[in-house]
């Protein structure tokens, strides 16, 4: 028996995690046969081909071509489109996965469920509880109307179950962005990354943020970027910039005074394996990335999280991130802290081994087996 299942990526996190699945699902002796849907969210060499690349992903095999929009705008074009192709889909797939928490994720499980098709949700049950957050509103949506809800830390199988989540639709099987971090470490540390960049292992900060709560008004991005130039003067800071958040530093007349600034190296967005080169090798890592945060607990680098909540609470209990939400006098003194006294690590959470996307392919092939065969 094969199963067809329909794959959906959208957005630059949505890559590094469909990886590790599509590999189990295309190894040997398989009962999936995954079809790769891209639906354009993002689109640029940079935000996109360059990761396809790095990530070894196959080219898709449909691309919707959504492009950017409004959140209405965008989530209604993906919903419109997804719905298109799966009623021409020759043969229809039997279920459709998603990953994440992206505009994609959201409007891909809502087409497909209203065709009776079953969604399966990786990377479910997190929860920020702040639905000023478009993506804590593509979770708590995402997770209503999923089949089977795959979960990567055991907060997520709580908040499930208080939702009212079926118990038998919930299966812890870890994360799988660690599989993609363990698999492409090495060869990401063997590029050049740090001399590019001008500065030295560990004696430098790796800066992003891309979060409309923090870069969309003046009136926090100024305190922040004001910061950032403080900090700089005495611990160089490479910060690779998301397209929204130079959109914002150029209207808000912030961006001459990054590039005049010593001590920060302004970059592009980078490359999964140059990223992964920096943040590997950084003293601290300063973000409002859920996906970094993560990164940086599997890395044991201390992570100060520019938020004031985290749908991620593994990262904090047991990892290295501290939430310092926009306070830039907590955020100096805790940089100052860990240069001086340095940062205890933390503990590697259950099943972050490298292996959640075997455990992905595993529960996809049990759950397809058990659904009643279609008269
Ligand atoms: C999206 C996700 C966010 C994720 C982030 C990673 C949602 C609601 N948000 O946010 O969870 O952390 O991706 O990057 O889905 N743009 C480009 N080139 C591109 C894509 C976007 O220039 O290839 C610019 C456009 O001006 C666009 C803006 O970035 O309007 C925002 O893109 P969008 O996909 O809407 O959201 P992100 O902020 O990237």
């Amino acid at each position: 028996m094969s199963y067809t299942v329909a794959c959906v990526v959208g957005a630059r996190p949505n890559f590094v995690k469909i990886g590790p699945i599509l590999e189990a699902f295309a190894a040997q002796g398989s009962a999936v046969k995954p079809l790769l849907i891209h639906t354009g969210q993002h689109y640029d060499e940079e935000m996109n081909d360059l990761f396809f690349r790095q990530l070894g992903l196959p080219k898709p095999d449909i691309n919707l071509e959504v492009g950017s929009g409004r959140q209405g705008e965008q989530t209604a074009r993906i919903l419109d489109r997804y719905e298109q192709w799966l009623l021409t889909a020759q043969p229809a797939p039997c279920a459709t996965l998603v990953v994440g928490d992206v505009n994609s994720t959201v409007a891909c499980s809502l087409a497909s469920v209203k065709l009776g098709i079953p969604v399966v949700h990786v990377e479910a049950g997190l929860r920020s509880f702040d639905r000023s957050m478009p993506e804590e509103i593509n979770r708590i949506l995402t997770d209503a109307i999923s089949d089977l809800l795959l979960v990567s830390e055991a907060t997520g199988v709580d908040n499930l179950l208080r939702e009212g989540r079926p118990p038998t639709s919930i299966r812890l099987v870890g994360n799988v962005m660690v599989d993609s971090l363990q698999k492409h470490r090495a060869i990401a540390l063997q590029l050049d990354t740090l001399n590019a960049m001008g500065v030295r292992k560990g004696e430098f900060i790796l800066w992003t943020m891309h979060r409309p709560s923090n870069v969309d008004q003046m009136s926090t991005l100024g305190p922040l970027i004001a910061c950032m130039v403080r900090i700089a003067a005495s611990i160089p800071i490479v910060f690779p910039v998301h397209p929204r958040t130079e959109a914002r530093l150029k209207s808000f007349g912030l961006w001459a005074r990054l590039e005049a600034a010593e001590g920060i190296k302004l970059a592009s967005p980078l490359g999964y394996l140059e990223f992964l080169n920096l943040s590997s090798q950084s003293k601290i890592i300063v973000t409002d990335s859920g996906g970094l945060q993560e990164e940086a607990t599997a890395l044991a680098v201390p992570c100060l999280t520019l938020r004031t909540n985290t749908e991620r609470p593994i990262t904090v209990s047991e990892g290295t991130s501290t939430l310092v939400a926009n306070d830039t006098v907590l955020l100096e003194s805790l940089v100052q802290k860990i240069r001086n006294e340095g940062h205890q690590g933390g503990r590697i959470p259950k099943l972050w081994d490298g292996k959640a996307g075997e455990r992905v392919c595993a529960e996809v092939v049990r759950f397809l087996e058990e659904l009643p065969a279609k008269t």
